[in-house]
């Protein structure tokens, strides 16, 4: 694929440009740069009086877009980082607020690609799954200390996978006399103990659970949105597009919360509380690409957007 989606086609590109604030000299927030290219789209809507910050905990992603940056208007800051640790990100470079935040979640194209990082099923190479591979635990080691309970409550609530106790209990027995170091290891591991009924949709699901639990991917989200209000601005946007269910639930549970204005006690005959809404729904529904989208790319069919817009409402 040539420049400028060699690392990764950015998703709902046109929606989330369309849905984050149209201000030129807004200051906004990518928290998983990637690829950037929905921080290059991004970076197009501002003038020189804008700020764009992108951050992104993978080392590569981060040199990726630093030899790209080439002629942007807007103010750029780029940095490796968690986005669970925007905060100190923009404190180190003293801003206070933000217009908007993006929040692109889950792995690029570049890392299910790169053999050498572990993510995909199809291709053999260290079973690692860190998008920071200079900190935590790779997921080799982690299967190799984890015991069977800990590796079925993985598989249970970050894979949805069913039957997860005894997978778990047939991997651990499996690989106890020769640890798996491999994903074709795994994936061969898998292949003994489901025989001809493993499907690419269960061996998916299981790899999904060992880099959610590898890289705290829910933890991440939960303690960043737990920041988000302190930051954005009356009328700023906030629009996470999730791969998954578990994301996808966790988005959509918080922003209801923070759309709700009195939160007494169903009981309470008036309202004591005086509880404005925080946040102001952009998205009914969460938006999904087009079919033309998918035709395109594959990678994003399960892809769903959400955006909420920061009210007035003082907390
Ligand atoms: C789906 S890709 C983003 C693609 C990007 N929007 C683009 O247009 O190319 C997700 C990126 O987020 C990064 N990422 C995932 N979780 C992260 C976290 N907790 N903190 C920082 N970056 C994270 C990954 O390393 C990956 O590069």
């Amino acid at each position: 694929m040539s420049e400028p989606y060699a690392y990764h086609t950015p998703v709902l590109l046109e929606e989330v440009i369309r849905l984050l604030p149209q201000k030129s000299d807004g200051v906004f927030l990518d928290g998983t740069l990637g690829g950037g290219g929905h921080f290059r789209a991004m970076a197009e809507q501002l003038d020189a009086a804008g700020t764009l910050i992108g951050i992104d905990r993978d080392p590569e992603a981060v040199i990726w877009n630093r030899d790209r940056l080439g002629s942007c208007r807007p103010a750029v800051i780029i940095e490796q980082a968690r986005f669970s640790e925007f905060d100190q990100v923009l404190k180190r470079h003293r801003i206070s607020s933000l217009d908007g935040i993006l929040l692109d979640l889950g792995v690029s194209s570049h890392q299910i690609d790169s053999p050498a990082r572990g993510f995909s099923y199809l291709q053999e190479g260290d079973l690692d799954m860190r998008m920071d591979p200079s900190a935590g635990v790779p997921a080799h080691e982690l299967l190799r200390t984890a015991s069977a309970a800990e590796l079925a409550a993985i598989l249970c609530d970050f894979g949805e996978v069913a039957g997860a106790a005894k997978i778990a209990a047939a991997i651990k027995n499996r690989s106890a006399a020769r640890p798996l170091r491999t994903s074709a290891d795994l994936s061969a591991c898998c292949a003994k103990i489901f025989k001809n009924r493993l499907s690419i949709k269960l061996l998916a699901k299981i790899f999904q659970a060992l880099r959610i639990a590898v890289n705290d991917e829910l933890g991440e989200l939960q303690r960043s949105l737990a920041k988000v209000l302190d930051f954005l601005r009356p009328g700023g946007r906030l629009a996470v597009i999730a791969y998954h269910s578990l994301e996808d639930r966790i988005v959509k549970n918080y922003m209801r919360e923070n759309e709700r204005a009195c939160i007494c006690p169903p009981e309470s005959p008036r309202c004591v509380c005086d509880r404005l809404p925080l946040f102001k729904r952009i998205t009914g529904k969460a938006v999904r690409p087009s079919a033309q989208e998918i035709a395109r790319n594959r990678r994003c069919r399960s892809a769903r957007l959400r955006v909420a817009e920061r009210t007035w409402a003082v907390r």
